[in-house]
């Protein structure tokens, strides 16, 4: 179908050159870098004369359209509004669609926008596509717990391969706020907590939706959010304010935002929150200075739903008209869902509030994301009926999605080796109101999956795992429901119990109860569940306790009391057998935790890469009054950051340095022996983490610096090298510059942040 301005007119030296505007900040020099620029192989010169060429013949209101991102009702993902979308998109006054997917209704929508629009622009689908379209994967913080980058790429690339084929081009991710407040819902949908794993696994992300060529049809546009800050939700409640300091805000929150722009991401969406008493929308800070100034960012910012609007309540805007003129004046190019540009903009540049330079710049964008698509070639290229058809319940992304389940487990306890489980000759009771749950099975924001037949239960994992050479009993037992403390099942489980060599309990949280507005004030297990898990502990079977939840649960009775623990998180379509490949030893595991496991709510916030204070704490049991601890609760966490076991053990030699000292230009060498002492073949993720001991401002007691993750046989062992050089060791200084101070370092590697091997170094001369 061709449309109907298909022609490219040279216009010579009118090219409008979209860009950045920068605002200057007084922000040090050293935070100028730019993103790379030319990520998306655009052939600028004809692209820009085509855009040029279309918009000197659009009027403003077909311009306003443009910035007009509305959702089509299939999904509910915030608020309704309005539902008139179909008679707006033949009015020429929508850009884009979200929540709308299948290869006839994108075609169908799209046609609308082709045939009956003046110009015939051509619609982009968005979706949150967060872990997986139809083949669902783990929840991104499973995933994460992989460590495994090459498995989260995939991922990522498997679910555009499935989304684009059902017409979509764009997906509202990867989400790569830091998550340090298990409180908060939306810590499921991140990478955890720390700095350096998120930016790894945003790149990674990013780079998987979208490959390296955005014009292939199973490629779709990434998107980073919520810029910015989000994750600091005040209280761990959800859409709250958030309030830090400048060094904070540069050197947690933005630096996996900033890896997202390197990594080519072709959208950024705006967060719902204040920060410092800007909302994020309205942030020209954040949107025209840091992020389209400082760092170039030449796609496309588009608001959260209707975060524009809510500016209002927010206290930050008079009315909706108003919140409209902040939105775009401080960067934002796509209004989501909240119908307030192409409702107030016009008004705006008639009372001249609102140039039309600044609709034009975000018109660009948005078109320019298009062109790249190759939706002016082909409006329907990825709306492709017979793709749809190939690309669905593929067994390889079955199989992929299975292994990256296994991937993100983590063992959290197994005394005795308990587990892995034979095979044959024993008996099993399967218990709790996750140990048959389909639905749970796939989390929140799961797209397109399938929740009430496709995915594969525990229950069922474990049947097809163990076929008829061991007895599996299965009892519902308790409620997961808050505030439902209903009893009734207990004797049903107790009695399968007593007649089983093993119990495993599938507990945890029920799928909805994390993503967003998901907020709990306590991490205890909800329902019965908790006094159920008590009540078979007495009857003195082995207990085995699987973990289905979002975000970190307070497990200190369990820790204590049952025998192993595995955390499988909502593990996606495959979950049911993945979990079985772990409990009955078809893999090792072999995750990691990126977020800490507190034993109290009340220690919230905690993370491993904090300060020391003036009055550390020393966890050696001597009295110690005036120091920075609980009068009731240790400091430390139950499971710590990087933590996770194996079936086998690994032991770490001392660590080597091949210098004690670097200088600016110097690269030093940190190498470890690692040996597989066990009884299994397994892998390791061996973490490095450096402590910059005195500084300019206080630093914290250690950041992860690198990862490997290896395979070691049975008595295998390995060298374990990782090259250390200046620039890691760079920081925000008092000043604010970014960059290295001379004086002494700790180098720690080991299994997980606590649990390490540790050298000094000495950074001889900043260099700068
Ligand atoms: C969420 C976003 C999501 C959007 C569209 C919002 O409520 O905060 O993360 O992309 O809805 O569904």
């Amino acid at each position: 179908m061709k449309i109907k301005f298909f022609a490219i007119v040279l216009l010579g030296g009118c090219l409008l050159l979209a860009g950045a505007f920068a605002v200057s900040s007084g922000m040090k020099s050293s935070r100028q870098a730019k993103a790379s620029s030319n990520l998306w192989h655009d052939n600028k010169a004809e692209m820009e004369a085509f855009i040029s060429d279309l918009m000197s013949r659009m009027t403003l209101e077909e311009k306003i359209g443009q910035l007009n991102l509305l959702s089509s009702g299939w999904d509910v993902t915030g608020p309704r509004l309005q539902d008139n979308s179909k008679a707006l998109i033949k009015e020429g006054k929508v850009g884009a669609i979200f929540n709308a997917y299948t290869a006839e209704y994108t075609h169908e929508l799209q046609k609308m926008a082709v045939e009956k629009t003046r110009l015939g622009i051509p619609l982009l689908f968005g979706y949150d596509v967060i872990h997986g379209f139809r083949t669902i994967f783990p929840i991104s913080l499973g995933e994460a717990a992989s460590w495994d980058l090459a498995a989260i790429e995939k991922s990522a690339r498997i679910s555009a391969i499935e989304a684009t084929a059902e017409g979509l081009h764009w997906t509202f991710a990867p989400m790569v706020d830091i998550t340090r407040d298990p409180r908060w819902g939306r810590i499921s949908e991140g990478a955890g907590e720390d700095v350096y794993l998120g930016m790894k696994i945003a790149t990674a992300r990013v780079r998987g939706y979208q490959g390296n060529d955005l014009s292939r049809v199973d490629t779709m546009l990434a998107t980073a959010k919520h810029f910015a800050a989000y994750g600091q939700s005040q209280a761990g409640r959800d859409y709250h304010s958030t309030d830090m300091s400048e060094r904070e805000l540069w050197g947690t929150y933005l630096p996996p935002f900033k890896a997202a722009l390197d990594a080519g991401v072709a959208s950024v969406m705006t967060a719902f929150n204040d920060l410092n008493g800007i909302p994020a929308t309205g942030n020209a800070l954040l949107l025209n200075d840091i992020l389209k100034g400082q760092w170039d960012f030449q796609g496309l910012v588009v608001t959260d739903y209707t975060s524009i609007n809510e500016m209002v309540p927010h206290g930050f805007a008079r009315d909706e008209k108003h919140a409209g003129e902040l939105a775009i004046n401080a960067g934002v190019d796509m209004d989501m869902q909240g119908s307030v540009f192409v409702s107030h903009l016009k008004g705006l540049v008639d009372e001249g509030k609102v140039s039309v330079v600044k609709i034009d710049r975000a018109v660009r964008r948005i078109l320019e994301m298009k062109y790249r698509l190759g939706l002016f070639e082909d409006p329907y290229r990825y709306s492709n009926e017979a793709r749809q058809q190939a690309a669905k319940k593929k067994p390889a992304f079955l199989e992929a999605a299975r292994d990256v389940a296994r991937k993100s487990m983590v063992l959290l306890k197994n005394e005795g080796q308990i587990l892995p489980l034979k095979k044959q000759g024993i008996s099993i009771a399967v218990i709790g109101p996750l140990g048959d749950s389909k639905q749970d099975m796939i989390g929140s924001w799961s797209a397109a999956g399938d929740r009430m037949d496709e995915p594969v239960s525990l229950l069922e994992g474990i049947r097809a795992k163990v076929g008829g050479d061991v007895v599996v009993h299965y009892a519902k037992g308790a409620s997961y429901a808050f505030n439902d403390h209903d009893q009734s099942g207990f004797a049903e489980a107790m009695a399968i119990a007593e007649k089983s060599d093993v119990i495993i309990m599938a507990m945890g949280e029920k799928w909805d109860m994390t993503g967003e507005a998901a907020s709990r004030t306590s991490l205890d297990m909800p329902g019965s569940q908790q006094a159920l898990m008590e009540a078979l502990h007495k009857i003195g079977k082995p207990m085995v306790l699987v973990l289905m939840n979002g975000r970190p649960l307070a497990l200190n009775w369990a820790d204590d009391n049952v025998n192993a623990i595995l955390e499988t998180w909502y593990a996606g379509t495959m979950g049911g057998h993945a979990i079985a490949d772990i409990l009955f030893g078809d893999y090792n595991p072999a995750g990691k935790l990126p977020v800490t496991f507190p034993r109290h709510v009340g220690q919230v916030p905690l993370y491993y890469n904090m300060k020391n204070t003036g009055r550390p704490y020393a966890s050696d049991g001597a009295e110690q009054k005036y120091r920075s601890r609980y009068l009731n609760t240790l400091n430390d966490p139950l499971y710590p950051f990087g933590y996770g076991l194996s079936y086998t053990q690994f032991s770490y030699s001392e660590v080597i340095l091949d210098r004690p000292s670097l200088g600016p230009k110097d690269v030093l060498t940190a190498t470890i022996n690692v040996a597989n002492s066990g009884g299994y073949d397994g892998e390791e993720v061996v973490q490095l983490y450096i402590q910059d001991v005195t500084g300019s401002v206080t630093r914290p007691v250690k950041e992860l610096k690198g990862f490997q993750k290896i395979h070691l046989a049975v008595g295998e062992h390995k060298n374990v090298s990782f090259k250390i050089s200046a620039k890691d060791l760079s920081f925000y200084r008092q000043d604010m510059s970014y960059g290295v101070e001379a004086g002494d370092f700790k180098l720690y590697i080991g299994t997980n942040s606590m649990d390490v091997k540790e050298a000094r170094f000495t950074l001889t001369n900043s260099g700068t």
